[in-house]
């Protein structure tokens, strides 16, 4: 018992003084004021978490033994949370002129090939944590390729830094390389060792993963669905209806069924642990099905994009009930920074008519993502308990952000000139369970 005291005496608490920005609600239901600012605020860190939140001068007479860092006008937020993107993407960021499935075929699967060397694997792997971080994102959930190694690769650089983690092994047994494929059994055996090793380890949580249903037989999903069943607190991760060209395929591929989204649900990959990414072109039954079992839609605007994808319908989306996350799809999407992802979704819903406030803009790259990986109070929030997953964002980060924001007269239009003009340099400082890691 003394013992035990003893230690805790010891345990360092860390106060962070700032401007801090918490959500007290759904910004999409209740608009900007389910959000309380604090110019003036404070984050109490012990042990890697998250031990109370409130206004500096309170929490420094509460806490007089804290080590004081003072962030000065910084704005401290949760790190940002990438709900979909493929680490083994990286080297290939920006690669030019093509479309999903030549963009595919072009640029992607041979790049994926190479990770069949577990060496290149984890090189790649640090060097997408590392950029992450750099650009204030501290949770990732990436697509492996259909290398067991590849996923051991980052589910090790993830743990390494103390990061929160979400992947899986990519299975594909047809159309696809030779050098890409496996088979139905294999995708199942394969996945099925890597969430004994990594599922629940730690901060890996991991989610089986069938690349999209061009690249699966009807045997391989079914396959991938029992393994879900088996293993229910695995999410699961897919795409979905990104393009058009891509839709009429699945249709020719899957002729028995109902919609893109059926070729899942008739294999067992239709639940409210899955995550479906891009979501574009949806049919109503599609909607409504993926709002009845409460399914993760991933929103990947810079990649919708960048690879003409087209304009994700967030104001009917919202207006259904869907439960939304936010993503960089790297390397379709075009940047690492979840600043540049939240411009992005930005400007798609201005050309669908639909000013995207910035509150709800931050909501979907913390608490929104974080929902739908089923992994709220843990990620995307700084509230008591949760991991001290934080970023401390310089509002004045460049010369032309700065005399923006100069200007601003309320919190939001201080922050929206950094959500839409700002990269890695408006992120000063990068906290990963309390740990330093950028700044
Ligand atoms: N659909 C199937 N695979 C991919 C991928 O790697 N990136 C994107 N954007 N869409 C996909
Ligand atoms: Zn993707």
């Amino acid at each position: 018992m003394a013992c035990a005291a003893h230690m805790v005496a010891r345990m360092m608490m860390t106060l962070h003084l700032g401007q801090t920005l918490t959500f007290t609600g759904d910004p999409f239901r209740e608009g900007p004021s389910a959000t309380t600012h604090s110019s003036r605020g404070a984050v109490l860190v012990e042990g890697g978490r998250v031990i109370e939140t409130g206004e500096a001068d309170a929490l420094r007479a509460a806490h007089p033994q804290a080590d004081v860092r003072d962030h000065g006008d910084g704005l401290i937020l949760p790190g940002f949370v990438d709900a979909h993107m493929h680490y083994p993407q990286t080297a290939m960021i920006a690669s030019w002129g093509k479309r999903l499935i030549d963009w595919l075929n072009s640029y992607t699967f041979p790049e994926e090939g190479k990770f069949a060397d577990r060496a290149y694997a984890d090189e790649i792997a640090a060097r997408t944590l590392d950029l992450a971080i750099a650009n204030g994102t501290t949770a990732l959930t990436s697509f492996c390729t259909i290398h067991p190694g590849s996923v051991d690769a980052f589910f090790a650089a993830a743990e390494a830094r103390g990061m929160a983690g979400f992947a899986g092994k990519t299975c594909m047994d047809r159309n696809a390389p030779d050098y890409l494929s496996d088979t139905a059994q294999s995708a199942h055996d394969d996945s099925k060792t890597l969430i004994e090793r990594w599922h629940g380890k730690g901060r890996a949580t991991y989610v089986i993963t069938p690349r999209f249903s061009p690249t699966s037989s009807p045997e391989q999903l079914g396959a991938l669905g029992a393994l879900w069943v088996a293993n229910p607190t695995c999410l699961m991760q897919t795409h979905l209806s990104e393009q058009v060209d891509e839709i009429d395929w699945v249709k020719g591929l899957y002729p028995q069924a109902r919609d893109y989204l059926d070729t899942y649900e008739a294999h067992g990959l239709l639940g409210e642990r899955g995550l479906y990414g891009h979501a574009i072109h949806l049919e109503p039954r599609e909607a409504d099905r993926l709002r009845e079992v409460g399914a993760g839609l991933v929103h990947c605007p810079t990649s919708n994009t960048f690879i003409g994808s087209g304009l994700f319908d967030m104001a009917a989306r919202v207006a259904e009930g869907q439960r939304i996350g936010l993503a960089s799809d790297t390397g379709g999407g075009s940047s690492f920074s979840m600043l540049r992802v939240m411009g992005a979704a930005y400007e798609i819903g201005q050309l669908k008519r639909n000013p995207i406030h910035p509150a709800q803009l931050l909501w979907l790259a913390t608490e929104g993502s974080a929902r739908v990986l089923h992994a709220q109070g843990e990620i995307g929030r700084l509230a008591p308990g949760s991991a001290a997953d934080m970023i401390v964002l310089d509002l004045a980060s460049t010369p032309a952000i700065a005399q923006r924001s100069a200007l601003a007269s309320d919190i939001w239009e201080a922050l929206f000139p950094t959500i839409m003009m700002g990269d890695d340099r408006a992120i000063a400082k990068t906290y990963v369970a309390g740990r330093q890691m950028k700044g």
